[in-house]
């Protein structure tokens, strides 16, 4: 046997345990095809996607539109690096910018990258416009926020697993309790250091949490009146994926700063980005930010694509819709076994229930399994959470078939 090919399950999950980091759990399966809602397993078992890589997916898998704009510009152009000029950023950039209506954008790989490229113009607005002294400038964000893995952002991270071991960490931020307009008011009464306010719209990784309505709006309102920028991280929440292209126009709010990743490639290549208009934009100067591989035309490419193909099939329309006919159906199974679904949460096609472990300490875990043996895939988070997140590319006569699943696990669990 060619020692570089699988030919089971059980072999993957053992190189990867015995080569790989131990930095993740994954549910026991192992995924070898992907199209449209639907995964296939190295046994050539069909699964229904309900997870789409944390949103990143929200296209379908191996969309040919997507994969065909990346094949196309692979055998035309890879990388330049920014030190040269390429014919597909500028386009790119034309297009986000005029999607999100905002004046420039700079496009990164990963999510955490964009993050720190927001906190970092956010900083410089912070030292150049608003004359915070140097060293000074502070920016609030809330508890149970997740926006990356690098050492800056867990340093303001309230999840032990995120900063235990990892410190010393970075001064420079103030936490506080999420959906609190009252806290916000204070701490920006408070600190007129305070630059921004970085806030996901909807907290995707603390387990879909849904803040009041009009709270992004009022925090809106309190920053201009503070003289603070509004940094909203849609990298989980935006690009269709809660039934609005942004997460943040259920509340009528365009952020001064915008921050998007995931989905805005479907999941074909790392491609993130962050938006602003020019009087924040522009603080920052040639050779004080960049990446090697940030604009690549590749991921310019394949961004146009992935932003055409969520207009061309009406993803937010349909994520919007089957929201609905989602939490009705999860909340008439909620009624059926409410001792062990206690909540059913979300916006769109962004959804958790929280299940109660039973007497005998079975947990969300189990139910994920029992799942995955239904041919649905879906994740825990924190222990009592499952997220339900499928392509929005699903028609509701799946989306009913994959409810049936979670109902017959969760009624014989
Ligand atoms: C809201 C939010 N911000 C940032 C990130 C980090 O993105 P990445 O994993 O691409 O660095 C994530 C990833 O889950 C996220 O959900």
């Amino acid at each position: 046997m060619n020692k570089l090919t699988i030919s089971s399950s059980q072999q993957a999950i053992d190189i990867e345990h015995k080569y790989g980091a131990h930095n993740y759990h994954p549910l026991p399966v192992v995924l070898s095809r992907g199209e449209g809602v639907h995964l296939w397993d190295v046994e050539g078992k069909r699964y229904y996607d309900f997870l789409s890589a944390y949103s990143a997916v929200n296209q379908g898998h191996c969309h040919p539109k997507i994969v065909n704009a990346l094949v196309q510009q692979a055998q035309q152009l890879n990388l330049t690096s920014r030190a040269f000029y390429n014919d597909k950023l500028g386009v790119a950039e034309q297009y986000i910018c005029e999607t999100f209506g905002y004046d420039k954008s700079l496009f990164m790989n990963s999510g955490a990258e964009a993050v720190e490229t927001a906190i970092k113009l956010a900083r410089k607005w912070g030292y150049m416009k608003k004359g915070i002294a140097p060293h000074n400038a502070e920016i609030a964000v809330v508890d149970h926020n997740f926006h990356g893995r690098t050492t800056g952002i867990i340093s303001f991270s309230t999840d032990p697993d995120s900063t235990h071991g990892f410190g010393p960490y970075m001064p420079g931020y103030k936490v506080i309790p999420y959906n609190d307009i009252d806290a916000l008011e204070q701490t920006l009464q408070e600190n007129p250091n305070t630059c921004a306010f970085m806030v996901e719209p909807i907290q995707g990784e603390a387990g879909v949490v849904v803040p009041d309505e009009g709270y992004l709006a009022k925090a809106q309102a309190l920053c201009k009146q503070y003289n603070v920028l509004l940094i909203t991280d849609e990298i989980q929440t935006g690009i269709a994926r809660t039934g609005k292209l942004l997460a943040s126009y259920y509340d009528d709010v365009k952020a001064d700063i915008l921050v998007l990743g995931k989905a805005l490639s479907g999941g074909v290549l790392p491609v993130s980005c962050v938006l602003a208009n020019d009087d924040i934009m522009l603080c920052i100067q040639p050779g004080e930010h960049g990446s090697t591989f940030g604009g690549n035309p590749m991921a310019a490419a394949v961004a146009i694509a992935a932003l055409e193909v969520v207009k061309e099939e009406n993803l937010v329309e349909n994520a919007h819709r089957l929201g609905e006919v989602f939490r009705e159906r999860m909340n008439q199974l909620k009624a059926k076994r409410p001792e062990l679904v206690t909540l059913v949460r979300g916006r769109g096609l962004l959804n958790a229930i929280v299940i109660e472990p039973t007497d005998d300490e079975r947990t969300a875990w189990d139910v994920c399994v029992a799942l995955m043996e239904k041919g649905l895939l879906a994740k825990p988070t924190h222990g009592d959470i499952i997220r339900f997140a499928p392509p929005l590319v699903i028609t509701e006569e799946q989306l009913h078939e994959c409810c049936d699943i979670i109902e017959e696990v969760i009624l014989n669990f």
